[in-house]
């Protein structure tokens, strides 16, 4: 076995009475992340691809502790923008002080704003073995702009896509990379003009399930192609590393089995073939998205049309992935599981027949469809629609499981709502990690006759 620890931590795992002491110490709604599932699912996945370099996509969720925690075990990690290289930096500098060349940090440029180059290019002079990913012809121009020569990495097209969602498949679209085709003139052109060529990347989609392994087989086989191509043309040393990207799926309904490891690895393994350049990987929900949830209280409970109409206080701009992806993340009741002192989990159908018929919970809530919404004024803010539930009350906690990926990460101030908080815990411990968002933090950036020293852009 690949190591000790399960592939997938239900929301029914987590103690309901802990987190719901934490929503009455930090408040509503609350990010809660675990540490020492971000490590379990780290060594999972390590074990699984012993010899290969571990990226983490910072973009999953950013969270200091995350960028040190997986630093520490042994992660580098993939920045999406300047904003997420300095973050890394930081990490990477505190967890271990021991990386203060930027070795372990990779920024993927993908239409970089002139604010991003200018900042990493800067960054490059303090941290000289940084790696910059682009995607296109114009950044290699704009980087030679600035004087930058250092670590060049090509992320390519390469026509084949995956993912949970049109809206995450990336490896045929448009704007990401330059269409494999092109891909050895563009480097041996970079290289002529004095970059430091050391890689060849792409990503095809995130969410990928092990039914989409073919696609993978078929992506990796272009890329070790590539590889071979371009050692065979390019001067020197040849390519450092061949990244394949992220993508690593996870399940998000209980009926859903979690990515078949080995498989992917032994068939990642085997496209690849015998390429003489390092595999690298970087993978961002496999690590996070298990362990956080969003914990929210439940403010209205309403009889509506077929279905029982309950109102939160997170919503779409806590955790956008329903409204913008009909994703469906588990969800729990912690308030009915704890009541009558047991902790008998609500979300997965442990219910009692009643006399009447319907389904009650142990102390004799009837378990009910109902419709769980945000107060946020879209009719696309719900969490879930018709799902068998014990029936809400007001002032209960609910606990919305596989948050700590691409949760926190795309929560937004619409309709001036300020963000939430996010504590971590780690064994006992528990910190707050980013206290909440307050009135102030949302009008604070306006320039106005309240604010007039703003000007700075
Ligand atoms: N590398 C690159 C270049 C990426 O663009 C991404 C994700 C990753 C790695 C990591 O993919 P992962 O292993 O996390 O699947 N917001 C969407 C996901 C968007 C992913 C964007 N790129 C969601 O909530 O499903």
């Amino acid at each position: 076995k690949l190591t000790e620890s399960p592939a997938v931590r239900r929301l029914a795992d987590w103690d309901a009475a802990r987190l719901e002491s934490l929503v009455g110490d930090y408040g509503s709604p609350l990010y809660v992340l675990d540490l020492e599932r971000v490590r379990e699912n780290y060594r999972r996945l390590a074990a699984a691809f012993p010899d290969a370099e571990i990226m983490y996509a910072v973009k999953a969720n950013a969270l200091g502790d995350v960028l040190e925690t997986l630093h520490e075990e042994g992660a580098g990690l993939e920045c999406a923008s300047a904003g997420e290289v300095k973050r890394a930096l930081a990490a990477a500098d505190s967890s271990d002080g021991s990386d203060a060349s930027g070795a372990d940090v990779h920024y993927t440029a993908v239409n970089p704003p002139a604010r991003d180059l200018d900042w990493v290019v800067n960054a490059w002079e303090e941290y000289p073995e940084l790696t910059i990913t682009v995607g296109a012809e114009d950044t290699i121009d704009r980087l030679e702009e600035r004087g930058y020569d250092g670590r060049l990495c090509l992320r390519v097209n390469p026509g084949i896509d995956a993912g949970h969602h049109e809206k995450v498949k990336t490896g045929a679209a448009a704007k990401f990379g330059v269409p494999i085709e092109r891909a050895v003139d563009v480097l041996v052109d970079a290289a002529e003009r004095g970059f430091d060529v050391v890689g060849i990347h792409a990503h095809v989609g995130s969410g990928v399930s092990s039914d989409q392994l073919d696609d993978h087989r078929a992506f990796v086989e272009r890329m070790g192609d590539l590889a071979r191509e371009v050692n065979e043309t390019l001067d020197g040393d040849g390519l450092e590393f061949v990244d394949v990207g992220g993508g690593f799926g996870v399940p998000y309904r209980d009926d859903e089995e979690p990515l078949d490891l080995e498989a992917v690895a032994a068939a990642t393994r085997e496209a690849l073939g015998d390429v003489d350049a390092r595999l690298t990987i970087e993978p961002g929900r496999y690590f996070v998205a298990d362990a956080g949830v969003l914990l929210t209280e439940v403010n209205t409970v309403k009889e509506a049309r077929d279905t029982l109409a309950v109102g939160v206080d997170a919503g779409m701009t806590t955790l956008l992935r329903p409204a913008m992806y009909d994703a469906s993340h588990p969800i729990r009741n912690l308030t009915a599981d704890l009541e009558g002192g047991s902790d008998s989990d609500s979300s997965d159908g442990s219910a009692d027949s009643s006399d009447e018929g319907g389904e009650t919970t142990d102390t004799g809530r009837e378990i009910v469809p109902q419709t769980i919404a945000g107060p946020i004024c879209e009719s696309g803010d719900v969490f879930c629609t018709d799902r068998q539930l014990p029936a809400s009350r007001r002032t209960d906690a609910l606990a919305i499981g596989n948050a700590g990926a691409y949760g926190y990460e795309m929560a937004n101030q619409y309709n001036s709502r300020p963000r939430p908080a996010s504590v971590v815990v780690d064994g006992d411990a528990v910190r707050l990690a980013r206290r909440r968002e307050t009135f102030d933090d949302v009008i604070r950036p306006e320039t106005n006759a309240a604010n007039p020293t703003n000007a700075a852009n």
